[in-house]
């Protein structure tokens, strides 16, 4: 690509972004981690803290963001990337780019009505929402909201029919059952500022604010949530619903192919954002052996530490068919409401756009394993 069509393909992103004509503001931060910078400033400590953090010593969470740089792109030249095609296909639904939102709980601690908030932003930037909490409201002002509904599930079998009945009642388009959060787990972070669940209740606390524990005697916040969730809970699921079943939190290809013998239609290679065990491997790192034994079975999705397009690329060259964002879309909310959102989305999409072009790739099905090497 010559650099006038970089810059012509680039002007086009920008002409087509009506954020850029939004505040002055909005022009601030030009990338994720700039995004990061303005929500921390207006963000209660308490709540910038249980975004952002991780389990414990944060291993996992630091080593999700950096394997992307232990990944190196092998770019090819002389294609013709005049034209560079991020759509795709993901169970019926086509989308403009390969970046969905992943599920996140607590987002009221940023704004109240936040799911809602970034379900518009998701329309409006035609991606899907992976809702944790599900945004009731949007649907019954009768947009069509294009989402998946995720759950934690509670390890009973009337619970799980009940979830699978509710999905669908809500026009989900897929069920997404969270498998690694058998234990809520133990993270400094929140432990040191006595956060509490209960605080979600009490509305956004602002900066500086004293915030009390409502319950002091659960303020530490590890305990049993899920703990005898097993591989019942997807056929108890699939007896009371038709949607695509995505098992979210696999990291071991031994996982991988037991959810596919079940019956996922769908993984994601996830460790809930450095959330849950300390220690456990990157997302980048686990993705291919995962890919590798779904041998194209289902596609294979994964999620923890995309900050750029460029880190996008490598995860769909390592196999993965799309990825989630999780607190890159939470900086926005936090930084600009829903027009941060959507710019967060928006320069995810076009930093993956330009990284195909210059990487010799004009759409996601040219992209292959060859296009990326891990360091000796
Ligand atoms: C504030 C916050 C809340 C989250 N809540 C949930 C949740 O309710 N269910 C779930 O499956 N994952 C949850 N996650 C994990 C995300 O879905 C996702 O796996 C993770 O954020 C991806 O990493 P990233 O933040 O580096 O993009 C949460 C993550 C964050 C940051």
């Amino acid at each position: 690509m010559n650099r006038r069509s970089a810059l012509t393909l680039f002007a086009s992103y920008v002409a087509s972004s009506p954020l850029f004509a939004a505040e002055d503001e909005l022009l601030g931060p030009v990338n994720v981690h700039e995004f990061e910078d303005v929500a921390k400033r207006k963000l209660h400590k308490l709540a910038y803290d249980f975004i952002a953090g991780g389990v414990e010593d944060e291993r996992t969470l630091r080593a999700n963001v950096e394997a992307y740089g232990h990944w190196d792109l092998v770019p090819r030249v002389m294609v013709d990337v005049t034209n560079v095609d991020t759509s795709v296909e993901l169970f019926g639904l086509k989308l403009e780019q390969p970046i969905l939102i992943a599920p996140t709980g607590g987002k009221d601690l940023v704004m109240p009505g936040a799911e809602e908030v970034v379900a518009k932003a998701a329309l409006k930037s035609k991606t899907l929402l992976c809702s944790a909490t599900g945004a009731r409201k949007l649907l019954e002002s009768g947009e069509p909201l294009m989402w998946w509904v995720n759950g934690i599930g509670q390890a009973t079998k009337e619970q799980a029919v009940h979830f699978a009945r509710r999905t669908e009642d809500v026009g989900g388009k897929a069920i997404v059952l969270t498998v690694d959060n058998a234990y809520q787990s133990n993270r400094d972070r929140n432990n040191r500022n006595r956060f509490d669940y209960g605080m979600m209740r009490l509305g956004v606390p602002k900066p500086g604010e004293e915030v009390k524990p409502v319950n002091p005697a659960r303020a530490a916040m590890w305990g049993p949530h899920t703990p005898s969730l097993t591989w019942n809970y997807i056929d108890w699921v699939r007896s009371a619903s038709k949607l695509p079943i995505i098992l979210k939190g696999i990291l071991a290809p031994e996982d991988a192919e037991l959810a596919v013998q079940r019956g996922a239609s769908g993984i994601v290679v996830s460790n809930h954002g450095g959330r849950q065990l300390d220690g456990a491997i990157a997302t980048l790192d686990a993705l291919p052996d995962v890919v590798q034994a779904v041998a194209g079975r289902v596609p294979v999705l994964m999620d923890g530490g995309l900050r750029r397009g460029n880190d996008i690329l490598k995860a769909l060259s390592l196999g993965a068919k799309a990825v989630l964002v999780g607190r890159p879309p939470l900086w926005g909310l936090a930084a600009f409401g829903q027009p941060g959102v959507e710019r967060v989305l928006w320069m995810l999409g076009a930093e993956l756009k330009l990284a195909m072009a210059l990487a010799g790739q004009p759409s996601l099905s040219t992209i292959t394993r060859r296009l990326v090497r891990k360091h000796a």
